[in-house]
């Protein structure tokens, strides 16, 4: 790439934004030119109006720059979106109906019939379905945080013996809640049995991004899917037990072999944020750890582990990701890639 890519990033004072400064600081390709958020923060300087959170500083060059306020006009073709749920939905638009790409982590079109919920190692051919939507530009979207490393499980298993019924039970990090996000008298030495709108989301974005393209639409995958999510006093990195009955019956050593070998167009084409491994699989019998795992690949790899016979499903594990990382900003920045790599930003 001769000259890097101007992008923004809307919400960039933010969990999910911060993590976007971090890992978008030296990328090969894009180059952060505009820093957006709400009317709050406006033209302040982004180290006066961000309550960093990060265990590396903020960039020096971009300690001063002055944030923009959401709705303002924007010369950066690409749009990183990790701007809060509430107002997400028609600022996005019409930042797409201006002709921005917007490569967004919020929930609000991740089900839109012409939106596609992009994990390149599984279905970049969704990409096509922006062509469909009404703006001049576009939106496309990435999984919810728990759905990402688990999303990321099933695809190779699916292809291989068919998925009937998943049952999942996470225990999601404080990050996932974004800044304040949960109150410490609530979390701390304690388990929230409940994260609002989780499960729902939960539930049905893995058929949609395993699911099989069609002329106007997404056909999704053919299995179902309940969940049980939990909040845990950890900062970052979501845990998920995970229980799978297929169609056709593996042995663990069967799902070990596929996962462990998996690649895809990442991998093959070198984007700059692609992991190596996708899928990083754990012999020991206590991993993968929070503590220990969620930044292997750079954060971008699902981590699995305990793979072994379930006597009510066929297999089950406990599988790993970095919720801010390639549950978020990891996963939009790969999305851009990949659209990129693949010719569509012309
Ligand atoms: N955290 C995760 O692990 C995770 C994972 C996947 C997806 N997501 C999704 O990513 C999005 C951001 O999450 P987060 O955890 O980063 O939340 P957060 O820490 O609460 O940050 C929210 C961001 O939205 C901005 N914002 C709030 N009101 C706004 C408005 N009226 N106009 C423009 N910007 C506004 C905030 O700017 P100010 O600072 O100016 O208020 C801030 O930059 C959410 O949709 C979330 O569901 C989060």
């Amino acid at each position: 790439m001769k000259s890097k890519i101007p992008v923004a990033i809307l919400g960039a004072t933010g969990t999910v934004g911060q993590k976007f400064i971090l890992i978008l600081q030296n990328h090969p390709w894009f180059e952060i030119d505009e820093l957006v958020a709400s009317p709050r923060s406006a033209n302040r300087t982004y180290k006066d109006a961000c309550a960093w959170k990060q265990d590396r500083p903020i960039p020096s060059y971009l300690r001063d720059k002055l944030l923009l306020q959401a709705g303002a006009r924007l010369s950066s073709r690409i749009l990183f979106s990790g701007m809060d749920s509430s107002v997400a939905g028609p600022i996005e638009e019409d930042y797409a109906s201006r002709g921005h790409i917007v490569i967004s982590n919020s929930k609000n079109h991740r089900m839109d019939s012409d939106v596609p919920i992009i994990i390149p190692e599984i279905n970049s051919d969704h990409f096509a379905i922006t062509k469909k939507q009404r703006f001049a530009g576009a939106i496309i979207t990435n999984s919810n945080c728990v759905i990402m490393p688990v999303a990321m499980i099933l695809a190779p298993l699916h292809q291989a013996f068919k998925v009937k019924w998943v049952q999942l039970f996470s225990m999601q990090a404080i990050s996932g809640a974004g800044y304040p996000g949960v109150s410490s008298y609530d979390i701390l030495g304690n388990i929230l049995p409940f994260i609002e709108g989780e499960e729902p989301k939960v539930e049905i974005e893995s058929q949609k991004i395993l699911g099989r393209l069609e002329e106007d639409s997404i056909k999704p995958a053919d299995f179902v899917v309940s969940a049980q999510c939990n909040r845990v006093p950890l900062i970052e990195g979501h845990t998920i037990n995970l229980s799978i009955k297929f169609e056709k019956k593996p042995n663990p050593q069967q799902v070990k072999d596929i996962l462990d070998t998996w690649k895809s167009l990442p991998q093959e084409k070198k984007l700059p944020t692609a992991p190596g491994r996708p899928i990083i699989v754990f012999e020991e019998e206590n991993r993968p750890q929070p503590a220990r795992d969620i930044w292997l690949e750079n954060g971008m790899a699902a981590c699995a582990g305990r793979i072994r016979e379930c006597p009510v499903g066929d297999i089950k594990m406990v599988v790993l990701g970095h919720n801010t990382v390639r549950g978020a900003a990891g996963a939009a920045i790969l999305n851009a890639e990949a659209y990129v790599s693949l010719g569509y930003l012309q």
